[in-house]
């Protein structure tokens, strides 16, 4: 069995450092996919209102025979229910859908700036009433800028327990991440493997044919070692497995600083910008 370092959130909870990402997984293949993950060894999922994919999740979950409390939950809050009383439903939708009654850790999935009079203050605050009444152990955010966080550092109680912001190779965010270290909010790295597009650069390709290791390894691991929480998506049985055996080797210093060199800054940039994101799933 293998163990998975746990990263300590600024609330006192732990989270496992690897989980599984279900983002883009149809439902249909959902509760498959997760079971193979649960059976492999993963103990945290990371899925979301907009995945459609929740309900499929919390059953792979009860199919396992887990306990609830081994298995490390994430979900977010879709774009749009960002109005108090619309994120109150979605927040039950949520645990309705999941079977829960609570989640480890909630998130704002966008915080939407353009959209809402640029108010994602008080979509903030009523995350804080989930966590005060115990429905969800953690609330964090995905994708805020640091002038989002200064704002929710300025307005609101609770610091965000941890940003699940896009983190790769080719795309650093070392603004954002640097200003989570610094004040105690734990980075969440989305497409952590660039959804495949960083495993042919030689770099990569180098440092795993000389560790005899495959590239999606080699990245996780270089992650694992920055101090990021990650949770690749898969829904290729041997690479669910390829993905979470990342605990039998180490990259070096050097190894370590050839990837962090791949950066590419803006250019490197996936998906949309925070900034200006302002999708509303219909
Ligand atoms: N908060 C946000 O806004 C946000 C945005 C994006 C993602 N996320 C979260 O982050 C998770 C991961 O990100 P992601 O799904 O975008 O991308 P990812 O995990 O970087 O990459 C997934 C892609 O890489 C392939 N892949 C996985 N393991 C591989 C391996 N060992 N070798 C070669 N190819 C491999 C998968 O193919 P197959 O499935 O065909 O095997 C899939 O096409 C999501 O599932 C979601 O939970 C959050």
């Amino acid at each position: 069995m293998i163990t998975v370092p746990t990263i300590e959130l600024n609330d006192g909870t732990t989270i496992p450092q690897i989980g599984f990402g279900v983002f883009q997984i149809d439902p249909a293949e959902t509760a498959e996919a997760t079971s193979r993950a649960l059976e492999i060894g993963y103990r945290h999922i990371d899925t979301a209102e907009m995945y459609g994919n929740e309900r499929e999740v919390g059953e792979a979950i009860r199919a396992s025979g887990l306990d609830r409390d081994d298995v490390y939950v994430t979900s977010k809050l879709n774009n749009g229910y960002h109005r108090p009383d619309d994120a109150r439903r979605a927040f039950e939708g949520t645990l309705s859908a999941l079977g829960v009654d609570a989640v480890d850790l909630f998130l704002i999935h966008w915080p939407l700036p353009t959209l809402y009079d640029g108010d994602y203050v008080s979509t903030w605050k009523v995350l804080e009433e989930f966590k005060a009444d115990g429905r969800a152990r953690s609330i964090g955010v995905s994708n805020f800028e640091v002038a989002h966080l200064e704002r929710l550092a300025a307005e609101a109680d609770v610091v965000p327990a941890v940003n699940q912001i896009e983190l790769h190779p080719y795309f650093l965010n070392e603004e954002v991440r640097a200003y989570g270290e610094a004040h105690g909010i734990a980075t969440e790295a989305w497409s952590p493997i660039a959804q495949g597009d960083v495993l042919d650069d030689p770099v990569i390709t180098g440092i795993a044919g000389r560790l005899d290791r495959t590239p999606a390894q080699v990245v996780l691991r270089w992650h694992i070692q920055r101090e990021s929480i990650v949770f690749p998506k898969s829904v290729t049985p041997e690479r669910i497995r390829e993905n979470f055996e990342l605990f039998d080797f180490e990259l070096e210093p050097g190894d370590m600083d050839q990837i962090d060199g791949l950066d590419r800054g803006e250019r490197g940039r996936r998906g949309p910008h925070p900034d200006r994101f302002a999708y509303i799933p219909s």
